[in-house]
């Protein structure tokens, strides 16, 4: 179907034109309109979610759940994109934004300050590792890690070690997709459309124990293992070329790796024994969404730098930070010295006010306190679906789930590439669209279907969910 293509430019102006009329648009112009002029991220254009080839426009939302423009009700199980953690709705929210852009609407953090941004790096510091003691904004989670990296090489150059420049990531992780972030990452096939990246990024393997529990008698062991293999690569790339190590505590793609205590003690080691910077990438983890305000807390481990976004403002307005130890800040305190990296919306003070707002509500809801009390709930509503043939594992922590499918639960044989695509997204997610389930059906790695949802739902919605996911593995089932 050429259906993006567009076919009449006399009309190529429906909304426009009914603007100009006086009138509202009809859903048919809002679908003409964003098949003719858009350019959708991360999307298939020739295939869609819905039966009859449109669109989904998704006009509202509140706690839980969205509306699409036919006023259809959705529950939103993935916080839209891992980020709306204290719920759609909040009117609060949107008051701090319009109280902020009537006093300060924007001034940028370039040699300047503004109180925002001084009270949001307080607010953050006051959650984090207690070695963290500076805050650098940027407006998500792949410009911080972009950030992390670049202060690194500076760093290492003004120490006196300029060849410290490589990092090394885990397998199947994501970071961003700037060029620096992408090069981090760990899924070769996003990467593939955009080599060559930027050079001197090397992969480890990361803490997928379903997928080891053959080969190991217990997850610690396998986890050491696994954090030995960051020793190893770095003496394999010589110590003295190695800056940084990126991880995520709870790594989401792949399907919400976790790993036990040991091997961040493990990891923390190594990265001290070879002055290799430690980042911990908390992009998702952050903000309550593994039962923690931070996840390095909830491992117990001080990363020398930590990555976070999403939660923070839990989506309503774009913010990222860089939160760093004072000996990764210390260089800056003389002389000339600058770190000459930015963006025009770090920081900025709208997205600060509203985090600050969105925080409030953290403590008010005890929204951490919220998972704390439901995530075994979560977990074992979850588990339930063990019951099926193709459901091989459930795993995860707090409000950050995923159920890795298989072809053979026996044996743990994953499905092709092939079956993969028609299992997630020629069946799965439509049904789960259909049944009024948004989810993440993710084939990065094995597949898995993930949950992430906001952090105030509880038991009656875990059920709700378990349901419809239920209905919709069946209905897969019997249609592969
Ligand atoms: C772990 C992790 N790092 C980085 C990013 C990139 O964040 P952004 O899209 O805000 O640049 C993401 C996005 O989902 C992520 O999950």
């Amino acid at each position: 179907m050429a259906i993006w293509n567009r076919k009449n430019t006399e009309t190529a102006t429906p909304l426009l034109d009914a603007r100009r009329a006086g009138t509202e648009p009809t859903n048919a112009q809002w679908q003409q309109a964003a098949k003719d002029n858009m350019f959708l991220q991360f999307t298939r254009h020739s295939s869609f979610y819905t039966a009859k080839g449109e669109i989904p426009i998704i006009t509202h939302a509140d706690g839980h759940h969205f509306w699409d423009q036919h006023g259809k009700k959705y529950f939103d199980g993935i916080s839209s994109l891992f980020a709306v953690n204290a719920g759609h709705g909040r009117h609060k929210l949107a008051e701090a934004a319009a109280k902020q852009m009537k006093e300060l609407d924007y001034f940028p953090l370039w040699s300047h300050a503004h109180k925002p941004g001084i009270e949001l790096s307080e607010r953050l510091l006051s959650y984090a590792p207690k070695n963290l003691t500076r805050v650098f904004f940027t407006t998500g989670g792949g410009e911080a890690n972009e950030t992390a990296w670049k202060l690194a090489k500076q760093y290492f150059k003004m120490q006196g070690k300029p060849m410290k420049h490589k990092v090394l990531t885990r397998s199947v992780a994501y970071h961003g997709t700037s060029h620096g972030a992408l090069s981090m990452t760990g899924i070769p096939a996003m990467k593939k459309a955009f080599e060559p990246l930027v050079p001197s990024t090397f992969r480890v393997p990361n803490t997928n124990w379903y997928r080891a529990q053959d080969d190991f008698a217990t997850e610690e062991e396998f986890a050491l293992w696994a954090a030995d293999r960051i020793e190893e690569m770095i003496l394999f790339e010589d110590p003295d070329t190695v800056a940084a190590f990126f991880m995520e505590p709870v790594q989401n793609s792949g399907g919400c790796f976790t790993a036990p205590k040991v091997y961040f003690d493990r990891v923390r080691e190594i990265c001290d024994k070879y002055d290799v910077l430690l980042v911990a990438d908390e992009t998702i983890d952050a903000f309550g969404r593994t039962g923690a305000m931070f996840a390095s807390n909830l491992y117990g481990f001080e990363p020398d730098m930590l990555v976070c976004a999403k939660g923070m403002t839990s989506a309503y307005a774009p913010l990222g930070a860089l939160l760093l130890a004072e000996k990764l800040f210390e260089p800056f305190k003389h002389g000339t010295n600058i770190f000459p990296h930015g963006y025009t919306y770090s920081g900025h003070p709208v997205s600060c006010a509203v985090a600050l707002a969105n925080l409030d509500i953290f403590d008010e809801e005890d929204l951490v306190g919220n998972v704390q009390r439901n995530q075994a709930a979560f977990k074992s509503t979850l588990e339930k679906l063990k019951d099926l043939p193709i459901v091989g594992d459930v795993r995860g922590i707090g409000y950050f789930w995923a159920v890795e499918l298989v072809k053979n639960k026996e044996t743990k044989e994953t499905f092709t590439d092939k079956e993969s695509e028609k299992l997630l997204h020629g069946i799965l997610s439509q049904r789960m669209f259909e049944e009024g389930l948004f989810c993440r059906s993710d084939d990065r790695g094995d597949p898995v279907v993930q949950f992430a949802p906001p952090l105030t739902i509880g038991p009656d919605q875990f059920n709700e969910i378990e349901q419809i996911l239920r209905g919709a593995l069946v209905h897969a089932m019997k249609h592969m």
